[in-house]
Order: structure tokens, then sequence, then C-alpha cells
């Protein structure tokens, strides 16, 4: 494996506070040191990264990657060839596979998969079995085949009484349940946000109360039941509100934000004109939960920032907008659409080193993986950012088995320009060199 050197950039290293310019060297796998002035090794790389801005690999904690069984949507490598495209060093990948991701030997496939990946896969095990939210999975025995958190995302658990089983068996395993939450009584088949919009457009809406009501009952469930508990794609005010109260009571809750959570509302679907690439669950909201995902995200409420990259083919998205399935790929194109949040100052108090620790360092802590640091001695495993890189969103240029996203044509400013996997260069200027 050859040395690097990454040569005069500036590096946000968010679990050390530090942002600042300094050289960067990677010897056999691991960051060896990070100082200034470093010499190049003979035989080493050395990368010019004056213009560039070095981090911790970025690690995107909610994909849907379809493998087993929906492989025509995408596969675990050509999904991890999107994620290194996008700048991604880690993605963990959620059970609503076929069969079920809620057994031991669907999470040693993947782990075995991950093998010949572009970046590090992580499984992450079914709550329930098959998803029917009725019995508890074998969460032991996938947590030691290797399931880095449980969950039933794309369904909520509906069960009051499963969930706080399932709360209180992984409080003593130590591990996290990641919580889709959704009164599928109240969402009553909606196709978008319930509003003025979707009394226009005459599509039945999902009131925000929908999750609001299931994230209110789990809160309660945690309080009494121990464990940790993530929120997936959080996308209403009230539900900001309700963590934020959570926290402050002190419990082990975190919560992560979409992109097109926080950049779309409702309003999307109508301009777009019924595009079935708007259509997407939890639904995009409105102007209000927007800005409120803003300031959860900004105040420290809302941990991470997640693709949840939910491919699917044009032949199931191409349908009357009721009949699509719900979902927008998005591991292409998350980091350019926060680097341009950034960068056009439309969002007051967003820095770099906020996004990065949503991205990274606090994706890291919450799965409890390596990575989220450039601490010598970590793993090498490191993203590379031209901030001012001008970047147009064309689907039809992605790693990605699929196109479903709703930002095609977007003119944007700043992408990751090197993706680097246990000191590996996996991506180099959009290339994926990991073949
Ligand atoms: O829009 C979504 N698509 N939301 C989910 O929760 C599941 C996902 C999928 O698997 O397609």
């Amino acid at each position: 494996m050859k040395t690097i050197l990454i040569k005069g950039g500036r590096l946000i290293d968010p679990s050390r506070n530090f942002d600042g310019r300094a050289d960067l060297l990677i010897k056999d796998g691991v960051i060896e040191g990070m100082k200034n002035g470093l010499k190049a090794p003979s035989g080493s790389e050395t990368i010019d990264a004056q213009n560039l801005v070095v981090m911790p690999g970025l690690i995107d904690m909610h994909v849907h990657l379809r493998d087993p069984g929906y492989e025509y949507k995408e596969d675990i490598i050509t999904g991890s060839r999107a994620a290194a495209a996008g700048g991604f060093t880690a993605v963990a990948t959620m059970a609503n596979t076929d069969p079920v991701g809620d057994d031991p030997t669907t999470i040693c496939y993947i782990r075995e998969r991950a093998g010949s990946a572009a970046v590090r896969i992580y499984p992450l095990g079914a709550l329930t079995k098959g998803l029917e939210g009725k019995e508890l999975a074998e969460l032991g025995r996938m947590k030691s085949a290797g399931a880095v958190a449980f969950s039933d995302d794309g369904k909520p658990v509906f069960n009051g009484m499963i969930m706080r089983n399932a709360l209180q068996y992984a409080a003593g395993l130590g591990a996290l349940i990641i919580a889709h939450e959704e009164d599928p009584y109240l969402a009553a088949k909606g196709t978008m946000h319930e509003g003025s919009v979707s009394s226009v457009l005459g599509l039945r809406g999902i009131p925000s109360a929908a999750e609001e009501a299931m994230l209110a009952r789990d809160l309660m469930l945690l309080e009494t039941s121990g464990g940790r508990l993530h929120i997936a794609h959080v996308s209403t005010a009230g539900s900001v509100e309700l963590i934020r109260r959570a926290k402050a009571e002190g419990l082990k809750v975190t919560a992560e934000v979409t992109p097109h959570h926080l950049i779309l509302t409702d309003r999307a679907v109508k301009n777009s004109g019924y595009n079935t690439n708007t259509k997407v669950n939890p639904p995009l909201r409105a102007e209000s939960d927007r800005q409120a995902l803003w300031a959860g995200l900004l105040d420290g409420t809302i941990d991470v920032i997640a693709s949840d990259h939910a491919p699917h083919h044009s032949d199931d998205k191409d349908v009357e907008f009721d009949f699509a399935p719900f979902g927008i790929a998005g591991l292409e194109t998350t980091l350019p659409l926060m680097l341009d949040e950034y960068s056009s100052g439309r969002i007051k108090d967003l820095t770099l080193p906020i996004l990065v620790d949503k991205m990274s360092t606090a994706p890291a802590r919450i799965l409890g993986l390596e990575g989220g640091t450039l601490q010598e001695g970590g793993a090498a495993d490191i993203t590379i950012v031209d901030p001012d890189r001008s970047f147009i969103i064309n689907p039809e240029t992605w790693h990605s088995k699929s196109r479903n996203t709703p930002f095609a044509g977007r003119q944007l400013n700043g992408a990751a320009v090197f993706t680097i996997v246990g000191g590996k260069v996996v991506m180099r200027e959009g290339v994926i060199t990991d073949q």
C-alpha cells in the first residue's frame, strides 16, 4: 500500500476541535502524522491540498443498498461505488431487503460482499422478524455476526409493547435502535405532506402528527426502558421540538435529517409537476418545518445528516404519483448539496466543521464505528473536498444503478475530489479506483 502525504490542506477534525492548516501522512493504512512541514518519504504519493479541505471520511448511517433481493435497483458493489463517488468512506445499510436482514445469515452475506466493496459497509439488522413488527428478531446473534444497530426502517414498529421490549432488550445488549416514526393509520396511504399543497394537487396527505405521535410514544418508552434510540429522517418542526425537550431531560436520543428535507418542501411536488422523484417517506414538508430542521441541526438537537439513499428503478418510478414507491437516491448528491448550502451563505451560522461533525464524527460516535477522526494511529479513512468545485447533478453519470433524484440539473459549488479508505485511494476526481 502506497504511503500518501496530503500537503498543505485545511484540516478539519471535529473529534479534536481542530481546524487549521497541516500536512497529513498516511502509511500502512493508518494516519501516521499530522503537522506542518512533513516530508514526503521516497516512493510516496503527494496530494497537493493547498485549495482543498481534508476531513475524516464521511459516514452515511442510513442507506438502502437493496442487496439481497432488489439488485436491479442497487447492489452492494454499485452502492459502495456511489458512496465513494459522493465522498463517503463508510455506509450503514438498512435491512428492508429480500430476504429481510433479520438473521445472522443475511448479516454474514452482507459482510462477505462488503469485502469487494469500494467503501466500508456496516449492516444494520432488522428489529423485528420480517419487518412485521410482531416478534423481535434475533438481535444478540445478529450483533455477534456484525450488525452495528437495529432498525425496521421503511416501516414503523406499530405495537408499543414490541417497541418497549426491543428497547429493553437492546439496552441489555448495549445496542442502538434506529426508529422510523410513522403511525400507519394517520399516514393512511398518503403520498405527500398533508397541507394546502396536497389539497390543491388532490393528493392524499400524510399529516405531521403521523411522525410526531409515534415519536412521542417512543420517547416515553425510552424514558422507562433505558437504552439508546436514534430517530431516522426527522421531518417536522414538532419532531424537532420533541427531541429537543427529550435531550434536555437527559434521554439518550439522537437524530438525523436528510438533505432533501433540509432543502425542499412540499412545493417541489407541485413545481415539478407531480414528479415521482419528489415522493419520499417521510414526505417533503412545509417551509416552517424546513426552517425548524435547520434550527435543530445548528443547535445540536439533530446530530447527523444522512442521505436515506433509497434507489428505485425508473420502471418503478415512471408511474402515477399514487403508485410510485417512496424514495430518493442520495449518495452522490448529499455532500455537494450540503457544501452548496454552506458556500452560498444561505444558512447563517452553518460552518464546514459543523458539516463534518454531522457527516463523520457524530455518526461514528453514535454507531460506535472507527473513523470520524484524524487522530494519529486511527484508520486512514479520509475525504478531501474542493469547496469551490462547480458541480452539476447529472444522474446519467452516476455510479448508482438508480437515477431517482429531484435535484437533477442543479448547479452547485463543492464536491469530494478524493475518497481514501484504509489508506487506499478509492475515488480520485470522480473516478473510482478500487478495482
Ligand atoms: O422514502 C423512503 N424510502 N423512506 C423509507 O423509509 C424507506 C425507503 C425505501 O426503502 O425505499
